[in-house]
């Protein structure tokens, strides 16, 4: 007879978001950026192949706290979390490389609920690597990969069972206010009674700190930020030179966050031939590709009630550098 021993399952894979929508939603963003003043990109687009390699490089820089800290609560508190939100599924919403979702698939499998891990990214090439190393390190879980943007898709999110959807690593700091809001509302109306919303934000802390996160010593930052050139060179036919432009992080008092910026280090004519454009940056001229917003548990928590949420629990790392918060809709 054979042992009863569970099985890899194959893992499955969901396309949303096809290559071609991807193109098109970058010609219009492209677009609308570069006409923009100041002229700016949505931070979607650092993240092919180069720029999650280079992502996954940044969360291992002495300089770069969050995934540590982050990766600390969850070491703390996975079995809480699991336990709390009783759930089988685990949905994570710009999963990457799924590196910290192990800790909670651990924790969900040892008070025995685990069933199903969704990971669903924009980045197509990292998610079904993750999800299939996932797969073979988990005999018996069904692995279900959702390539999708999560401003549009969560809609698209595969139903039943009782789900924890896990938004780590304080992705949720790149969105802006309005753009925050929104996800917020749209998350709560996909949510069934029983679902579980986990996620994790970096908080207010020393200026230098913050800046120094997003300014490596060793430029690792920088290359990721100039990174989002090459795309536009690969995809929209552009002619960035990328040395021609410097990596500029500073931290926004007013609005609570680190923004990236590429600093044009010269007067220069650029032509993006995909868009039929012709653009002239001025000598020190900026554009933005990123802003990472930082909370404070107060604040955080108002802007979870206005969206329809109610606190479940707070996790705080040591010295407040990172918060993960569960919650649920209010309904
Ligand atoms: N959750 C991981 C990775 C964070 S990096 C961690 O905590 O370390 C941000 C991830 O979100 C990247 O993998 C990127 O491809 C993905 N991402 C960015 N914008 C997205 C969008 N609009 N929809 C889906 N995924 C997105
Ligand atoms: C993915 N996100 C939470 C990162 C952050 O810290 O805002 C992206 C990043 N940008 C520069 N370094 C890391």
């Amino acid at each position: 007879m054979t042992p009863d021993v569970a099985r890899p399952i194959p893992p499955t894979l969901d396309v949303h978001l096809s290559g071609t929508e991807l193109a098109t939603a970058l010609e219009r963003d492209a677009r609308a950026g570069l006409l923009a003043s100041p002229k700016q990109l949505p931070p979607v687009y650092f993240y092919d192949d180069r720029g999650s390699r280079l992502f996954d490089e940044i969360t291992r820089l002495p300089e770069y706290y969050p995934t540590r800290s982050e990766r600390w609560i969850l070491d703390a508190h996975a079995k809480d979390m699991a336990l709390l939100s009783g759930a089988d599924t685990l949905i994570e919403l710009g999963a990457g490389t799924c590196e910290k979702s192990r800790v909670l698939l651990d924790a969900m499998q040892a008070v025995g609920l685990l069933s199903r891990y969704v990971p669903l990214d924009v980045s197509d090439t990292v998610l079904w690597e993750a999800a299939t190393t996932l797969a073979e390190e988990y005999p018996g879980l069904a692995v279900h990969a959702v390539v999708g943007d999560f401003h549009r898709h969560l809609d698209q999110l595969p139903p039943g069972g009782r789900r924890l959807i896990a938004f780590l690593g304080g992705t949720i700091g790149n969105l802006g206010p309005a753009q925050r809001r929104r996800f917020l509302v749209d998350l709560d109306c996909t949510m069934d009674a029983e679902d579980r919303f986990l996620v994790g934000t970096d908080l207010v802390k020393d200026r230098d700190r913050l800046v120094r996160a997003y300014d490596d010593d060793a430029g690792v930052t920088a290359e990721f930020n100039k990174n989002v050139l090459s795309v536009l060179n690969r995809e929209l036919g552009a002619d960035f030179d990328p040395d021609r432009f410097d990596h500029v992080a500073v931290w926004n008092e007013e609005a609570q966050r680190i923004e990236m910026w590429l600093r044009s280090n010269a007067e220069q004519s650029i032509r993006v031939e995909g868009l039929d454009l012709d653009l002239v940056f001025g000598e020190g001229e900026a554009m933005l590709t990123e802003i990472s917003t930082k909370f404070t548990p107060e604040g955080l928590a108002a802007e979870l009630a206005e969206c329809g949420f109610v606190v479940d629990a707070m996790w705080p790392s040591p010295g407040d550098d990172f918060l993960m918060t569960l919650c649920h809709p209010y309904c």
